[in-house]
């Protein structure tokens, strides 16, 4: 089963994420970490960016892959991922943008780019931690429902319900793109770690739905399940559809101090 952790702030799940990713840098300075786009890493990434400011954190080793990207974004567009990752991740962590790879989402090489991509990930020797939020409808990475659990980095087509929650992103609807290029959902449960993260009433469905409805791929957080290491994070309004809270915080509240997060 995975950990559930639910706490009372959105400030107080990124300060226990950045635990996990602290924990895994005091294992080993050149880590792999698996990077999420969307507004719920953010406070991960800003009490990261705290400990890294205040001279405690070193993640200048680090090296860090993207889930997924648009397909057909003009260079530097930005809200293409490979900008959002820098200006989110890369220069506030003072990571080395040379060890950051976000998949290719340029339309002249793009049938090529999933084969690419999990190529590179097998030579950087796979991913430790997988930071992962959850889409409305379910979905992990860009994995739409209807998304195999074998599938690898490859090419979707993104739900009109993913378009219209990203379009906020963007002027308009219109020009949230259609396709995207992302991790599938066997190249996320290769990681060895997951660590989803999800907030506010807006999750709570997706959530229950994950983490104790059926394993179907209408559902793709549900492979989840399948994981035999998952932290997910999350505070009381995205909790407020488990049916089994109270077990969760009493397994927290009652966790043996050596096993960290
Ligand atoms: C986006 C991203 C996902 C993200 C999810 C939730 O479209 N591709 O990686 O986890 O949808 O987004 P948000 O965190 O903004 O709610």
């Amino acid at each position: 089963m995975a950990e559930i952790v639910i706490v009372d702030s959105v400030e107080t799940a990124g300060e226990v994420a950045a635990d996990a990713v602290q924990r895994l840098v005091a294992e080993r300075v050149d880590a792999v970490l698996g990077l999420a786009t969307g507004s719920t890493p953010v406070p991960l990434y800003r009490a990261l960016e705290r400990r890294v400011a205040a001279g405690g954190l070193d993640l200048s080793k680090l090296r860090g892959f993207a889930l997924d990207e648009y397909v057909g974004l003009p260079e530097g567009h930005e809200q293409s991922y490979a900008s959002v990752i820098r200006r989110e991740v890369v220069e506030p962590l003072r990571l080395d943008a040379s060890s950051v790879h976000v998949p290719d989402g340029r339309p002249q090489q793009i049938e090529t780019a999933g084969a690419r991509y999990e190529a590179q990930l097998q030579e950087a020797g796979g991913i430790d931690l997988q930071i992962l939020g959850l889409g409305t409808d379910g979905h992990i990475g860009f994995n739409e429902p209807g998304s195999s659990f074998a599938s690898l980095t490859r090419v979707k087509t993104l739900t009109e319900q993913t378009r219209r929650d990203n379009a906020r992103f963007f002027a308009s609807a219109d020009e949230v793109p259609l396709h995207c290029i992302t991790q599938g959902v066997g190249t996320i449960l290769r990681a060895r770690h997951l660590l989803l993260l999800a907030f506010g009433e807006g999750k709570a469905d997706a959530l229950a739905a994950a983490v104790e409805g059926p394993l179907t791929a209408s559902v793709p957080g549900s492979a989840i399940q399948l994981h035999a290491r998952v932290t997910v994070v999350v505070d009381e309004a995205a909790a407020s559809r488990l049916a089994r809270a109270d077990y969760y915080r009493y397994a927290w509240a009652n966790k043996p101090a050596w096993q960290g997060v």
